[in-house]
């Protein structure tokens, strides 16, 4: 598909970590965006795109995501809900019946491009209702006869992401850090390249059809990425990992918490290993930053020590 400065792209999920990133990337190509939001405030930072318009609007309603995809080239959809709730019936409303109302309302537009955003491991069998959901998801676009192209990313990591950040503030925090599913393995891909992904596939005619998988260069346990974070900000405490036994109780006991920092499903996720069977490969010829190379310029030496290491590199090399 051509796209040019009058093509209106909607985002849906366009105000959360990657949607942010995709906003962006697209917006920086001169297209024009329309992203609609629970929680016009929460989404407010969208506004500082020039080409973005930001709506309230609730997207499971048909009749509203009708009006919303009136005049658009494209779609892109990057909803995603992390806790399921009670009986995890959210995901389903959140995951595979907003797939359905969306590729109606695409139908009732004659809107065609739609990019979807899932996750690695999706699947019907999964063990995971997140998983499940996302699974069946993927099944009602691929099937609806649109041009489609599917995106699977393992872990996504950036400066707001809600993981190496959440290690960071726990190691702050706390004198010891118990890392659950400690021996679960993912393989982190960067929000700026995943951003790039999306906005090099929208024109792309060969990617429609496509699903891809997407992952950073390497593989990590959920342990040695704690312990990576540990070192790179200079909170250096005792890191234990939890067994499966701890883990659940851990889990059981956030999912009481207000916050739903993890939940007994988000558990189920990472029985599985959330890795790309073809190593790295980003589609696009995209060359993967990996968590090394970039996390350090906003985790680094947040400690008291850790300061004080940069400052004396810092002293040394000036004098
Ligand atoms: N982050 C990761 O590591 C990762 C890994 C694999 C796959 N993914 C997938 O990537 C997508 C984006 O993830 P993210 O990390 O950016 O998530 P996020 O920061 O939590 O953002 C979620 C977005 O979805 C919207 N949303 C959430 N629940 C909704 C609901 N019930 N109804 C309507 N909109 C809702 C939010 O919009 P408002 O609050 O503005 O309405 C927000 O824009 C999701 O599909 C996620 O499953 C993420």
């Amino acid at each position: 598909m051509s796209l040019s400065a009058t093509s209106i792209i909607c985002v849906l999920g366009g105000s959360g970590f990657v949607g942010r990133q995709v906003c962006a990337a697209l917006a920086a190509r001169g297209l024009r965006l329309r992203v609609p939001t629970r929680d016009r405030d929460r989404a407010k930072h969208l506004t500082m795109l020039p080409t973005a318009e930001l709506l309230a609007a609730d997207v499971h309603d048909l009749a509203t995501l009708h009006r919303l995809l009136q005049g658009c080239d494209a779609v892109i959809n990057l909803v995603g809900v992390l806790h399921g709730g009670r009986g995890n019936t959210s995901f389903a409303a959140g995951h595979t019946e907003l797939a359905r109302t969306l590729v109606a309302a695409c139908r009732e537009t004659g809107v065609r491009r739609l990019l979807h955003m899932s996750s690695l491991n999706a699947a019907t069998d999964a063990p995971s209702a997140y998983l499940r959901s996302k699974g069946e998801a993927e099944g009602v676009v691929r099937e609806s006869g649109l041009d489609v192209t599917i995106f699977r990313p393992s872990i996504v990591f950036g400066r707001e992401d809600k993981f190496l950040n959440l290690f960071a503030q726990m190691l702050k925090q706390f004198p010891l850090l118990i890392v659950p599913s400690a021996a679960a393995r993912f393989q982190p891909v960067y929000v700026g390249d995943v951003a790039r992904v999306f906005a090099d596939a929208l024109p792309c005619q060969d990617s429609i059809g496509q699903s891809y998988d997407l992952c950073g260069p390497r593989a990590y346990t959920m342990l040695e990425l704690a312990q990576f974070v540990a070192r790179t900000t200079g909170y250096q405490r005792p890191i234990f990992g939890a067994d499966e036994l701890l883990t659940n109780i851990m889990a059981f006991a956030m999912e009481c918490l207000p916050g739903k920092v993890m939940s007994l499903d988000n558990v189920r996720s990472m029985s599985v290993d959330s890795v790309c069977n073809n190593g790295c490969t980003l589609p696009f010829g995209i060359a993967a930053a990996g968590v090394e190379a970039t996390v350090t310029a906003w985790l680094g030496n947040q400690s008291p020590r850790g300061r004080y290491a940069l400052f004396r590199d810092r002293t040394r090399r000036t004098s």
